[in-house]
């Protein structure tokens, strides 16, 4: 049997390449980020090469951005364009109403705008991302914050229940800076059984910019696993 890490990525590149055939010929594309995301990207690349498809995306970060660049797809931007056909983005964690848990690479904020416009939100991962209820095994809810708000917010996220830690940087000293500039807290709040009310008191903390969790947005999902893809579609309730 192949090691754990071999199947992991072969299963998020075949749900990023099974993801990426949603995509028609005229359309404009939300280019998600992470490393599954960056799987998307590619191979909408590798369309547009070989099938000659004319797509436009708009990156929700500068990974995408500079993915969407390398690999040859023209990029335009939410002025031009402010309802977008298809996003394809990844998530941490995907529950059993496929709600989600995103931002652990910190483009929540984008994600969540870029995905909002579009008319369908299609997520690829890999079967590892998928739990019963969002929360379980320590993850936590990523949090952008206005850095001026930062320690009231951590507060505040201590109040609704939360164990809030400010995210450092790897190879940076000090916070992480998002691409828009703010700052994010991991907020850790055990097993989210109703994310939608979590959702709503969290941004009603000022100075929350956005949070990562994702309800009621996603269409579908393509679940990588070590035999094929699954399909997983949400059922409008
Ligand atoms: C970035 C995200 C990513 O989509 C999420 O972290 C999943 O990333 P990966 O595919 O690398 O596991 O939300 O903000």
């Amino acid at each position: 049997m192949k090691p754990k890490q071999d199947w992991i990525e072969t299963a998020k590149k075949n749900a990023a390449k099974e993801a990426v055939r949603n995509v028609k010929d005229g359309s404009v594309v939300g280019l998600g980020s992470g490393s599954t995301a960056a799987f998307a990207i590619e191979e909408l690349g590798n369309r547009i090469k070989h099938e000659g498809l004319h797509v436009l995306g708009v990156p929700t970060s500068y990974q995408a951005f500079m993915l969407a660049v390398k690999h040859k797809i023209h990029i335009t931007t939410l002025e031009e364009h402010t309802t977008l056909d298809l996003t394809v983005d990844g998530a941490d964690q995907i529950d059993e109403n496929l709600n989600l848990i995103k931002g652990m690479g910190g483009a929540l904020a984008r994600e969540k705008i870029v995905a909002s416009a579009s008319k369908k939100l299609i997520i690829v991962a890999d079967e590892s991302k998928k739990v019963k209820v969002l929360g379980e095994n320590n993850q936590p809810v990523p949090i952008e914050v206005l850095p001026f708000a930062a320690s009231y917010v951590m507060r505040k996220v201590g109040d609704a229940g939360g164990k809030p830690v400010l995210r450092e940087g790897a190879r940076k000293v000090g916070p992480v800076i998002t691409d828009n500039g703010n700052f994010i807290i991991d907020a850790g709040f055990g097993p989210i059984p109703k994310p939608e009310r979590l959702e709503r008191e969290l941004k009603a903390i000022s100075g929350v910019v956005e949070t990562g969790l994702f309800v009621k947005m996603v269409h579908s999902v393509y679940l990588g696993k070590r035999q094929g893809v699954g399909k997983l579609y949400r059922r409008i309730k």
